[in-house]
């Protein structure tokens, strides 16, 4: 028992939950996942596991991505990036109602499934049904040698690292860099992007580490503000464009561990039904951070204060309006606005963090989860 004890403090490298650990991770996960694959001097982008299939992406009529809970939050953030970059059509699916639905799969979709575990049981029925309908599969993976990565005809692992905390973080943003790095490969195939902008992003990508490393630095500070909502019933998280599927990530993260329940929404949606439950009672986490959107998410701000909600805001730093308009402000670094998602979502994992520990929550285990939902 002892020794089982100082085994697993010993795994969790002087953090008090593996969660946490894996949170503090990412600057290292997140270039673990790109090394040798990426590299902006020489203009280098390569995907071994990809070679092979790779035409197939690029003349691909559609994308459909399967996949469930967070990995489907990282399909939808793909979604936007492929249809931007690659100008080709993406539908993204859950995995649970891709399989019973008898969907239409014709020659020339490609499927992309994502899985941390690879072993996650709908996403795997999805990817058989797919290919008993001649689909060409590619995963997107963590575990090596798991179930999916098997299943698929081509793919990529993130490289992570093993992920025990039940949450998933790290995997979160290796998925996306790795959807990037495909959907970067193909819109240069494709032609569907200029040099400038591939260059640009490959440098971004790059820097995404440092950026991930400066948000875990707002540590302290989302303590405090985990301490003020700590004992609240419901919390709405709102973004737009990339940052939507963002706030489903930090509604669900918050969901899963500290039990409250809370939902993401695209900001907009929110004078459609959402913005009658606003009132003194109710946080309000806005992702907005500067981007294409930026006024849009500001008037959503404005109706959401005007309704006394408590407004909670993740911005791009430097940012004079939005602090003004908050109760709190939590202030990101500057990235093309197509990569934000892997450094927006690093706050709301510490929030939903240290709200789940205030709560006395057993963060790496929550009640009724599994790692790997392995049956339907
Ligand atoms: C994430 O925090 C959840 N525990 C859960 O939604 C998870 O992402 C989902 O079960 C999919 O798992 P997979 O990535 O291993 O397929």
């Amino acid at each position: 028992q002892t020794v089982d004890l100082e085994l697993e403090a010993i795994e969790k490298g002087g953090f008090e939950h593996f969660m946490l650990k894996e949170i503090f991770e990412q600057p290292r996960s997140i270039s673990d996942c790109m090394r040798g694959r990426l590299d902006s001097a020489t203009g280098r982008l390569v995907l071994g596991g990809l070679r092979e299939y790779v035409n197939k992406l690029v003349n691909a009529d559609r994308i459909l991505i399967v996949a469930c809970g967070t990995s489907w939050h990282a399909g939808l953030v793909a979604e936007y990036f492929f249809e931007e970059f690659c100008r080709i059509p993406v539908e993204v699916e859950y995995a649970s109602e891709f399989r019973y639905r008898n969907p239409v799969v014709r020659e020339g979709d490609v499927v992309i499934a994502i899985s941390q575990s690879g072993e996650t049981a709908d996403t795997l029925a999805a990817i058989e049904l797919a290919k008993s309908k001649g689909a060409i599969i590619f995963g997107v993976c963590n575990v090596v040698g798991s179930s999916i990565p098997r299943a698929t005809h081509a793919g990529a692992y993130t490289h992570a690292g093993p992920e025990i905390g039940v949450a998933s973080t790290k995997a979160f943003t290796a998925q996306l860099t790795v959807l990037n790095l495909i959907a970067l490969i193909v819109a240069q195939k494709k032609g569907t992007i200029t040099e400038q902008k591939f260059h640009e992003l490959l440098v971004d990508m790059e820097t995404i580490p440092a950026k991930v490393e400066k948000a875990l630095k707002l540590n302290d500070q989302i303590k405090v503000i985990a301490d003020t909502f700590k004992d609240a019933s419901n919390f709405l998280y709102l973004g737009r464009g990339y940052n939507f599927p963002v706030a489903l990530e930090g509604a669900l993260k918050l969901k899963e561990i500290s039990y409250i329940h809370a939902e993401g929404y695209p900001a907009a949606e929110m004078k459609h039904g959402p913005i009658a439950l606003i009132d003194q009672e109710m946080p309000v986490v806005f992702i907005a951070t500067q981007d294409s959107s930026y006024e849009k998410i500001v008037s959503n701000i404005q109706e959401v204060k005007a309704r006394k909600g408590r407004v909670i805001s993740v911005v791009t730093e430097g940012d004079k309006l939005i602090p003004k308009m908050s109760e709190f402000t939590i202030e990101v670094p500057a990235v093309h606005e197509a990569l934000m998602p892997m450094v927006s979502v690093i706050p709301l994992q510490l929030l939903s963090y240290h709200i789940a520990v205030m709560r006395g929550c057993n963060v790496d285990q929550p009640r009724n989860l599994a790692k790997s939902v392995t049956v339907e």
